[in-house]
């Protein structure tokens, strides 16, 4: 049997691309070597694509705060239209074809359609949500109005822009009470994520977040449990069961998650009553319907103190490290690692044969 040759495209010109070099060592180490042969193609932050060696293409791997991208690689592109083919920006030549490609990417330029839209051009196949779903699932604000528009639960929010002039903290307070939340709208690991008590945490918090994006989302905060739901599938999707994050920061902040070992744990499965497991399997997937989201997706919850549900956000790219909650909820379920990553190519696969029947013109 031929291999197929799946390109895992990690790093990223994000935020989030220390976490993504993570998931990508774990996604590299765990697919199944006799179906698939992996080509590591490695982002840097500037955006440039380095085709790199198996054994050496992460600096000190095993430590999350000095983990880097070894940059020794040759530059590549994918040439639009080839179905496939990397061409080599150093010797012109070309660096051999790739069949699917697995983005591991977080956030913006990964995560947001952008990456997406390129692999369409490129006529390749990939894993994950398309180049809607992408885009809507990374927008906080249109994410909600979405899900608003659908009668999926979600909480009080507003939107602020870079260019109007800002709401008073006191007109915040008045609509959100206090604390609220403050985030940039495209933007994921906690990465400019603020919880907000007072005037001067607003207005740090404005001026961080605006770093990041043009437009914030102000939310009411939550005050419960914060559970995780997987779904897998392109026009059937299924949920797995549900996981507990518990944090023991003020919130699941970036170090939580990433930096502080003991920042957070996972409950897997969460300790609730099954009603309640039963009504968020019920709302991730019509999140994910809702979203346009495709092949994988980690949707997320609060569980407020009166029982009631609530959707945060959608991850159509969710961290993938083994112990991430997207592959160990599915991993409680029976599916392994090495099997969910051929089970997403399969879908990838399966997404592409179906839109390569449409008709491209018109006769
Ligand atoms: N409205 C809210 N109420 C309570 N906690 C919140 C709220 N919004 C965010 N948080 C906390 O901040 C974390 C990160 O926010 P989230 O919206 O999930 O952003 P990201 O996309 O960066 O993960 C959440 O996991 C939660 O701990
Ligand atoms: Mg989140």
């Amino acid at each position: 049997m031929t291999k197929i040759n799946v390109g895992i495209l990690f790093g990223g010109k994000s935020a989030e691309h220390e976490v993504s070099l993570q998931s990508a060592k774990n996604v590299y180490d765990a697919i199944d070597r006799e179906k698939y042969n992996p080509v590591l193609i490695g982002i840097d932050k500037t955006g440039k694509w380095l085709l790199n060696e198996g054994s050496r293409f992460l600096l000190h791997a095993d430590d999350p705060k000095q983990i880097a991208l070894n940059k020794a690689g040759d530059p590549v592109a994918l040439v639009s239209g080839s179905g496939g083919v990397l061409s080599n920006l150093k010797t012109f030549g070309d660096s051999g074809r790739i069949d699917v490609v697995f983005p591991i990417l977080h956030g913006p330029f990964g995560e947001d359609g952008t990456v997406q839209g390129l692999l369409k051009l490129a006529d390749i196949p990939f894993v994950g949500a398309g180049v809607l779903g992408s885009a809507v699932g990374m927008d906080k604000d249109v994410m909600k109005r979405l899900l608003r528009d659908a009668g999926v639960p979600i909480g009080k929010f507003l939107v602020l822009r870079s260019h109007e002039t800002a709401l008073p903290f006191a007109g915040a307070a008045a609509a959100l009470g206090r604390p609220f939340f403050l985030k940039p709208a495209n933007m994921g690991s906690s990465v400019g994520v603020c919880k907000i008590h007072n005037e001067a945490e607003y207005h740090a918090g404005l001026t961080e977040a605006f770093q990041y994006d043009t437009k914030i989302v102000l939310e009411e905060f939550i005050r419960g449990r914060e559970l995780e739901c997987s779904v897998l599938g392109n026009e059937n999707p299924r949920a797995s069961g549900v996981g507990e994050i518990i944090s023991s920061h003020e919130f699941y902040s970036y170090d939580a998650k990433y930096l502080d070992e003991k920042g957070a744990v996972l409950d897997i499965p969460a300790k609730i009553p099954d009603a309640v497991k039963v009504r968020i399997q019920a709302l991730a997937v019509q999140t994910f319907q809702t979203l346009c989201a495709e092949g994988l997706s980690r949707v997320d919850f609060f569980l407020r103190d009166d029982g009631e549900v609530i959707v945060n956000e959608i991850n159509t790219l969710p961290g993938f490290t083994k112990i991430s909650m997207y592959p160990k909820l599915w991993e409680a379920a029976g599916v392994s690692y090495t099997e969910l990553i051929d089970k997403l190519i399969e879908l990838a696969i399966q997404r592409f044969e179906k839109e390569r029947n449409l008709k491209t013109s018109f006769t």
